[in-house]
């Protein structure tokens, strides 16, 4: 098997009137497990749909390799996709689920059966061939759904929420055996979930998307450092929020004058003074300050604290609005008192243009 790439070139998606993706170009490399994030609704599903043949973009064009697909049904694209609800077929054995995409090609059936127990096997299912899905685990038949889409030998294999039916358990087991099914197999992943941290856990790259629009396209890496909107800075992980208007800014730093007193991050936006400004620092940065004083630091009033085991998050209320510590645990934040000294460096906060933030 081999990994294509797939290319979206000015692709607009419309359904009447109603624009379900914006003007959208995004090269997604072969052998890449990318995946698009965003909440309910925000067109997800109708890029995979794009890729998949199921729609014809309203506008653009969708490449597969060098091949255009306009015109190109479902079963004419290097593509298989697996939805959310398996719909494997119960009567049938695993072997014979998997190998049911390919008696249409005309494939004689030990051709088909040898061929099944290689899938199985590679999703690490081997002893289970002639037992039926009613016989498998939750996670066990996901991976006979994810065998039968490889059957036909797609060169992408697009996964619309996947694990969504699994418990939790499950569900982050399922990443890891994904993630290496995609290694094994070198086709190209195109994921989509509304779950952060599925998307860090598996991919090469994200696209971040909200309401019919992609943010950002990145590796997972600077998606979380590196966030280019206020929309991807709180969407994934955590981040505090404080707002004002720049008083100072210099090509490196800028220095917002917020409810809670002046602080200086990164001035990613290259703003000026004057202007209108969100500034985030991402609650793993920032401390309570004892000892060394961060380049931003002000008081805080404590509020509750929520113990992880071996983390902690401090709950504290400001001027500026709500800000969370987070610290490894090191037993001495059972006796905060009613107000703190909370900071952080200026290195570690992005200052950007304000924008519509996540607050679910
Ligand atoms: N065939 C259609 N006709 C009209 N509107 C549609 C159609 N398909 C999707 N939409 C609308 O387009 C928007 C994006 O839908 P889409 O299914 O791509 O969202 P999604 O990001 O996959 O959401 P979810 O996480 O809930 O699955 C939604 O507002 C949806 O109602
Ligand atoms: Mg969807």
């Amino acid at each position: 098997m081999r990994g294509k790439d797939v290319r979206l070139e000015d692709v607009v998606m419309r359904f009447g009137d109603f624009t379900a993706v914006q003007k959208t170009s995004l090269k997604i490399n072969a052998g890449e497990f990318f995946s698009v994030l965003g909440p309910s609704g925000c067109g997800k599903t109708t890029i995979l749909r794009m890729v998949s043949g199921f729609i014809e973009p309203t506008e653009g064009s969708v490449f597969i390799g060098e091949d255009n697909m306009r015109g190109l049904g479902p079963a004419r694209r290097p593509t298989a996709l697996i939805f959310q609800n398996l719909a494997l077929f119960p009567l049938m054995s695993n072997w014979e689920n998997v190998a049911f995409g390919l008696e249409a090609r005309g494939i004689d059936k030990k051709t088909r059966r040898n061929r099944a127990f290689e899938l199985l096997a590679l999703v690490g299912l081997q002893g289970h061939e002639e037992k039926t899905p009613a016989e498998l685990s939750g996670g066990q038949k996901q991976r006979v759904a994810i065998a039968r889409a490889l059957a036909v030998e797609p060169a992408v294999l697009l996964l619309d929420e996947p694990l969504s039916a699994l418990d939790l358990k499950l569900r982050q087991y399922m990443r890891a055996e994904l993630k290496e099914i995609q290694r094994k197999t070198g086709v190209t992943f195109i994921f989509i979930t509304h779950d952060q941290g599925e998307a860090l856990t598996m991919s090469d790259r994200i696209a971040v998307m909200k309401a019919g629009v992609v943010e950002q396209v990145d590796t997972v890496d600077n998606i979380y450092a590196n966030p280019k909107t206020p929309f991807v800075a709180t969407f994934v992980g955590e981040n505090n929020v404080l707002q004002g208007k720049v008083t100072q800014a210099d090509k490196e730093y800028a220095v917002v004058e917020t409810p809670q007193g002046p602080l200086r991050g990164l001035n990613q936006d290259g703003l000026s003074a004057g202007e209108t400004a969100m500034l985030f620092v991402r609650p793993e940065r920032t401390v309570l300050v004892n000892g060394v004083i961060p380049d931003n630091s002000f008081e805080a009033h404590f509020e509750r604290r929520d113990l992880e085991g071996a983390y902690v998050n401090l709950f504290f209320k400001t001027d500026a609005g709500p800000f969370i510590v987070h610290e490894a645990n090191r037993g001495r934040h059972g006796d905060l008192g009613g107000a703190a000294k909370v900071g952080f460096n200026a290195g570690d906060a992005i200052v950007m243009r304000p924008g519509e933030v996540d607050n679910e």
